[in-house]
């Protein structure tokens, strides 16, 4: 069970220990959604959904469409360095998307990279803005993140359109920056930046 930890500030921007509950819980809830960590019971729904979203996919990102790979994604997802959660329908617990946080680094940079896919199903419903939204507010506030980036290929413009809707905005182009599908790939680098001032290093 992830733990998410709220701090309260007095007025002069102070964390006060006496205001800071913590809230265990596993699920954090939005209108029509609610995120959760994935976990190993989830492989079967997630391959299945990965293969049968081949189409919507391909080329932007490498998505768990075997068992195997699914164990690999699992395995990484509970390292140091990386999250993951699962975006769901509150009305029946499906799984509609998935949300990673790779590449979590702290120290001076605390920064970390987000990477999704919606179900094909479920695409275009407004369900991932919901999902990016929620997700970034708890990235920042749990890993104590100061900046969350998005790699985006120049062509995927429903990518683009998300990053935007959700408060990211455009650095710039890197040539060759990921490896997907058998090439390397440009990618557009999109961040959202926490103003916050009072956690450094
Ligand atoms: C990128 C991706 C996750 C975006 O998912 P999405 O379903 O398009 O995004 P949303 O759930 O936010 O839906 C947005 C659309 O729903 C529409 N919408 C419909 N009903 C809505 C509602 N009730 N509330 C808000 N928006 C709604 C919006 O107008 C918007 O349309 P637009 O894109 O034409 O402006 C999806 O396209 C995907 O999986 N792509 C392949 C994988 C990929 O590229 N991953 C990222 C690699 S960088």
């Amino acid at each position: 069970m992830r733990k998410i930890v709220l701090e309260f500030h007095d007025d002069l921007g102070a964390l006060n220990p006496h205001l800071v509950p913590v809230i265990e819980e596993a699920k954090i809830h939005g209108g029509r959604i609610y995120l959760r960590v994935v976990e190993p019971r989830d492989r079967q729904k997630i391959v299945r959904l990965a293969r049968s979203s081949k189409a919507l996919h391909h080329p932007w990102i490498e998505t768990p469409t075997s068992n195997f790979l699914f164990n690999q994604y699992i395995d990484r997802t509970r390292g140091n360095n990386a999250t993951g959660m699962v975006v769901c329908f509150k009305h029946n617990d499906e799984i509609v998307g998935v949300i990673n946080l790779n590449e979590i680094v702290l120290g001076a940079f605390r920064s970390a990279r987000v990477s999704y896919y919606v179900s094909q199903e479920h695409q275009g419903r407004g369900l991932m803005t919901e999902g990016l939204d929620l997700f970034t507010t708890e990235a920042f506030i749990s890993h104590g993140l100061h900046r969350i980036e998005a790699a985006i290929q120049p062509q995927n413009l429903l990518s683009k359109r998300l990053v935007k809707r959700c408060g990211f905005h455009y650095e710039g182009l890197a040539k060759g920056y990921l490896f997907i599908d058998g090439k390397w790939r440009d990618h557009e680098r999109w961040a959202l930046v926490h103003d916050r001032e009072t956690v450094g290093v």
